[in-house]
């Protein structure tokens, strides 16, 4: 199979502005809802990605019609052909799985290969399929495909043990159609939870709460096309945030919403970097002498964001003293580590605690990028050690972030591709 790898020639300072690609954890959920429309739905600010792809091309499988026109897409769901989803795409992404709750929704019927283990460690989804049984829907796991039938959800109130975003998305899916009130305790609290919320009261459900730790689903009869603009994609303000500090630059960041960062922007701060907000806008520059910072503990919102602990490593690697990170949130989110130590990274892992001894000095290496935020790690990294660096395996970054070679040039960064 053909692999295109990143050759970085690090030591360049970051320097320039950069506008915003949208999220796409809110772009995903937003798309399968979609699903649940007897219409047609416009959804601008929608990133081409290729985890963006794959759920085209669900919408597609499933007998909607998926168009993109630049960074806006109409999907058209008022035919559902089809109610299950190969396995192909389900393995392509594993928050296929959202489709699960969207399609119980509106037909009442849904099919889908299990997604299994991946590269974060074991994800189960008991938390998922718990909570749509709770309101109602019958459903089996056999010879790894998930088969769930239903009528329209029932009234209940769903607790959830942990704040699971995908848990919480499906439990809004499923219950925008619902037969009365779904409520939900301990939902998660992510702005893309909040995003979902609103587009689902634009299609008609009445969601109140997305975005607290108690989410109140009133279902509707029919939810109808509507217009909507995906949220800025606070991950990917982090990676390029990572970038210019890493190679002890500057970046402003236009499209950003600053409030969806604050967990970021505050260890920023702790390791030196002077940053100044705007409503839509956010400008970092890098200290001389990166800080360490004493503990990063990843929580769910507004916690420190999992998905920021490895660009965010990348960064303190150079700091003058110990970083401590603990992951609480996935079990296996630290396989970024053996690849950063190719660079000449200090990095001790015990359990969910990896302490980061700063070196003064990084040195080019080959790395592969073993997941998608692993991956604009190694990217960070690379940017600010002396010499040449190459990674391989980019599909995984390019799952994330739209253009990001693209990005990092247009901020001065020595970087190219090479197919192999
Ligand atoms: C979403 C994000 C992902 C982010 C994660 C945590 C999308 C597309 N992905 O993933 O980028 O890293 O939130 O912020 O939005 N769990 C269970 N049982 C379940 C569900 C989850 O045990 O049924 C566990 C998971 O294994 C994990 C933790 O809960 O340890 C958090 O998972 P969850 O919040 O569900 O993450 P995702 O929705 O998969």
């Amino acid at each position: 199979m053909e692999d295109t790898s990143f050759i970085i020639e690090g030591g360049e300072r970051l320097s320039g502005e950069i506008t915003l690609q949208g999220a796409k954890n809110s772009a995903l959920p937003i798309l399968a809802a979609a699903v649940l429309a007897e219409g047609k739905c416009v959804i601008h600010n929608c990133p081409d990605l290729s985890d963006v792809r794959t759920a085209l091309e669900i919408l597609g499988h499933l007998g909607c019609a998926a168009v993109r026109r630049g960074h806006t897409v109409e999907v058209d769901a008022r035919r559902i052909a089809n109610t299950s989803i190969p396995s192909r795409l389900m393995l392509k992404m594993r928050s296929s799985v959202i489709f699960l709750g969207a399609l119980l929704g509106r037909t009442g019927e849904a099919e889908a290969a299990y997604p299994g283990g991946c590269e974060l460690g074991p994800r189960p989804i008991d938390l998922h399929i718990g909570a749509l049984r709770q309101m109602g829907a019958e459903i089996s796991e056999e010879f790894g495909r998930i088969t769930a039938k239903s009528g329209r959800a029932r009234e209940t109130c769903v607790n959830l043990s942990f704040p699971s975003v995908g848990a919480t998305e499906n439990i809004m899916l499923f219950a925008a159609r619902a037969r009365g009130r779904v409520t939900v305790i301990n939902a998660a609290r992510e702005p893309e939870i909040e995003d979902l919320g609103e587009f689902l009261n634009k299609m008609g459900a009445r969601v109140s709460g997305a975005g607290s730790g108690v989410i109140t689903i009133d279902g509707a009869c029919r939810l109808t096309g509507c217009e909507h603009t995906v949220i800025p994609d606070r991950i990917a303000a982090a990676t390029y945030m990572c970038a210019a500090a890493a190679t002890k630059g500057k970046i402003t960041i236009d499209r950003i919403r600053p409030a969806h960062l604050g967990s970021v922007t505050d260890i920023m701060r702790q390791s030196g970097c002077l940053i100044s907000e705007g409503e839509s806008t956010l400008s970092l520059t890098a200290p001389d002498a990166i800080r360490p910072v004493r503990l990063i503990r990843t929580m769910p919102y507004p916690g420190f964001p999992t998905d920021a602990q490895a660009v965010v490593m990348a960064y303190l690697l150079r700091a003058r003293g110990v970083s401590v990170f603990t992951e609480n949130i996935f079990e296996n989110r630290y396989r970024h580590t053996g690849e950063l130590e190719k660079l000449g990274a200090d990095i001790t892992i015990n359990g969910r605690v990896c302490v980061v001894s700063g070196v003064p000095a990084l040195t080019g290496a080959h790395m592969c990028a073993l997941d998608l935020r692993g991956g604009a790690a190694l990217a960070v990294a690379a940017l600010s050690a002396q010499g040449r660096s190459e990674i391989h395996n980019i599909c995984h970054i390019e799952r994330g972030y739209e253009r990001f070679d693209e990005t990092l040039s247009g901020l001065g960064a020595r970087i190219t591709r090479k197919k192999i």
